[in-house]
């Protein structure tokens, strides 16, 4: 990345996000409940795999990992980020997930921990985790607050025997970046929604072999700025923020400029994420709905953004930037789409959002009675949805079971659609 960046900060525009629109590309099948859960006891959701520092997908003893936001599955799904904790999951087949536990028993910074990212360093004699994580809320607050910082926790270790696979302590945790008011916008210069700092992604360029973090971030409008044709549009300021390790040294990073920002249109760009194939980068992040400036017609989706550099001009995919959606009848059946790459095609995961429910808002779920509330929120992982990419062009190929995360070596199962095309001849 060069120190000497100093162009505009390329921008999802709403002229771009005015082409938004589902079609036969973009929307996912509809999705019904699976049979098992991966974990009846708990709601899951935010869900990464555990990488190596080159971005692929580690491997341990013959187990891939990952980790998701949990919380009871006897609370109500809409308390769950105010309790949420993470645990790990192991699986030799990609199909079939063991609950491994908590990954941190206490001492966690954050009164609750947030989406992150989790790198696999197998030098030393115990791989060692790095694992980065959004610490929500202040330590030491009485009550629920909502400040966000980007947190590290070092000193993880992985063991495997007979009878399974641990992560152990003890970490040491320390916050790795807050916001500095100039790129990314602080809690008191928020005006609008919650600001967000949050959901680090750590990667490694494969161009130039440097250090970064990525995160979720927001950029400061000053009221008067007149940044947007209607003032009000200004707190829909979200970003994908990034920051370097000069070193190489995956414990100390310096904030960038961000990478992109959708000031005007959006507030929230959620888990950035990159794939990158043959020198090209593809930028992938979730929003919501509600999250879109007024004017705006927009849909809990994943979108995704394509440049021929770490730091070039990105571009939406497919033009106006959605890439998978849900269906109209059933709008926030999933959320929190996380991309990697499969041999010619992509594979996303997600997790089972509230279904059975197609009113226009998610915050309307507040008003069902809790057994309703409960009865529609899958808390699990979704069918993962195969993608093909074709320069800046996606379109959905098929899906997977629910929580089916294949490895790039392993081949992928008969799509459905050959299976019905069997069945009928
Ligand atoms: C996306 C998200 C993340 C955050 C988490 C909190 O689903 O908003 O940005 O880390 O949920 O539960």
């Amino acid at each position: 990345m060069s120190e000497e960046f100093a162009g505009d900060t390329p921008a999802w525009t709403r002229e771009h996000a005015a082409g938004l629109r589902r079609d036969d590309s973009n929307v996912a099948p509809i999705i019904y409940p699976p049979d098992e859960r991966v974990d009846e006891d708990l709601h899951i959701w935010d869900t990464w795999l555990l990488r190596n520092r080159d971005g692929s997908i580690a491997e341990i003893d013959g187990r891939r990992i990952i980790f998701a936001l949990t919380s009871p599955s006897d609370l109500l799904p809409g308390k769950r980020h105010d309790v949420a904790t993470i645990r790990y999951f192991y699986s030799t087949d990609g199909e079939n997930w063991t609950t491994g536990g908590r990954i941190f028993d206490d001492g966690a910074l954050g009164q609750r921990q947030w989406a992150g990212s989790a790198m696999y360093d197998p030098d030393g004699d115990e791989g060692e985790v790095y694992f980065y994580y959004t610490a929500a809320g202040e330590d030491d607050a009485e009550e629920l607050t909502y400040t966000q910082r980007l947190a590290l926790a070092t000193g993880g270790t992985v063991h495997t025997d007979e009878s399974g696979l641990r992560i152990d302590g003890p970490w040491d945790h320390q916050i790795l970046l807050t916001p500095d008011g100039d790129w990314y916008e602080r809690e008191d210069q928020s005006r609008g929604m919650i600001y967000t700092f949050r959901d680090p992604w750590f990667f490694e360029d494969p161009q130039s072999g440097e250090t970064y973090l990525l995160f979720e971030a927001n950029t400061p409008v000053p009221e008067g700025a007149g940044k947007c044709d209607d003032p009000v549009w200004e707190e829909f300021n979200g970003s994908i923020g990034i920051a370097h390790s000069p070193t190489g040294d995956p414990t100390e990073f310096e904030l960038r400029p961000p990478l992109l920002d959708a000031v005007c249109v959006n507030q929230e760009l959620e888990r950035p994420h990159f794939v990158v194939r043959d020198g090209t980068y593809y930028l992938f992040i979730s929003s919501h709905v509600h999250t879109f400036a007024p004017g705006l017609e927009g849909y809990d989706a994943l979108y995704g953004f394509v440049a021929d550099d770490l730091r070039g001009e990105y571009e939406p995919l497919n033009g106006h930037g959605m890439v998978l959606t849900n269906p109209s009848n059933a709008p926030f059946q999933a959320y929190s789409w996380l991309v990697y790459d499969h041999g010619d095609d992509l594979l996303v995961t997600s997790f089972f959002n509230y279904y059975d429910y197609n009113r226009a808002s998610l915050d309307d779920v507040s008003l069902l009675p809790p057994e309703e509330q409960m009865r529609r929120f899958g808390g699990t992982l979704a069918p993962t949805v195969c993608l093909g990419l074709d320069g800046d062009q996606t379109n959905i190929v098929d899906t997977l079971d629910h929580g089916h995360l294949p490895l790039p070596r392993e081949s992928l199962p008969t799509s459905w659609w050959e299976q019905a095309d069997r069945e009928g001849e």
